[in-house]
């Protein structure tokens, strides 16, 4: 497996292997990789082919977060994170410094103005723009054929696939299922912060969506309007006072926004917080 530090030296790679017609896919993460990041790994592999190249960016970047939020505590294990591409054969990882990425002076961003306005967008500011930026650096000095997200973080999907859209990228994006512990909590590096009694009541944002359609399909023909849905659903948090909602939405899965009543393919997403650490879901009803 080859490591990159240099944007340069990558991207000179990248661009050898794309001459030699090798596919390649990428995977955009922050490291700290679990079961999630595997299941993307094993997706760019499969679009990828046996011989062709995956490739897994692993960086903490720093323009998507927001003054305040968790950077500097964002857990890391590099080593660990090496030893995991290497077993699922990954070709070449990526793990530049920042100054490499945002040299100074650094002044040019790529912003999604639609769908990156609403919901994380509205209590992270400027989260979207750092990754819409991010990754637009990453498909330039990668220039994959296939790149692979989680559909954890929908509304960031959503985005980028605009964003790809929008910028002409010949990029095919692929999004992975969203991974979960055996109890239902999503998959997440920022788990890790969770005290005992946060973790066990942190599934509950699972179990809203759970109770949501098992009352749709409880109910098939009634006519659900997203506020009924939504009260019957938020009763589960009465039971996990830990646990306090910034927003449960239900949304048109393309546009993102609300939708007023309920039709198959609504997704409903989810944000709150346990004590400073801010949990996201999402499922489709
Ligand atoms: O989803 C993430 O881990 C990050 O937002 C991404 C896409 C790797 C950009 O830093």
């Amino acid at each position: 497996m080859k490591r990159f530090q240099s944007p340069g030296s990558l991207q000179s790679w990248c661009l050898q292997k794309r001459l030699e017609n090798n596919p390649i896919a990428l995977v955009p993460t922050m490291g700290f990789l679990h079961a999630g990041h595997v299941s993307l790994i094993r997706k760019a592999r499969k679009a990828a082919g046996p011989t062709g190249i995956v490739i897994v960016t692993l960086y903490v970047n720093p323009t998507q977060f927001g003054q305040g939020e968790d950077f500097d505590a964002y857990p890391r294990d590099l080593k660990r994170d090496l030893a995991i591409c290497r077993s699922e054969g990954v070709n070449a990882v990526f793990t530049p410094s920042h100054g490499s990425m945002y040299a100074s002076p650094y002044s040019t961003y790529v912003n999604e103005t639609l769908l990156s306005r609403q919901w994380e967008g509205i209590q992270r500011p400027s989260h979207f723009r750092g990754v819409t930026t991010i990754v637009s650096k990453l498909f330039l000095l990668t220039q994959p054929h296939v790149a692979v997200f989680g559909e954890k973080d929908f509304q960031q999907a959503m985005i980028i696939r605009q964003m790809t859209r929008d910028l002409h990228f010949p990029i095919r994006i692929l999004l992975g299922p969203t991974l979960r512990e055996k109890d239902g909590l999503a998959m997440s590096s920022r788990n890790a912060y969770l005290t005992e009694n946060q973790r066990g009541q942190a599934t509950v944002l699972y179990q809203m969506i759970q109770l949501a359609r098992k009352e749709l399909r409880f109910d098939p023909h009634r006519k659900w309007t997203s506020s009924r849905l939504g009260s019957v659903t938020q009763k589960l948090l009465q039971a996990t006072p830990l646990i306090r909602l910034d927003y449960m939405a239900f949304v048109d899965p393309h546009t993102l926004q609300q939708a007023k009543t309920i039709r198959k393919g609504i997704r409903m997403l989810l944000a709150a917080y346990a004590g400073k650490t801010r949990l996201i879901d999402n499922g489709s009803l």
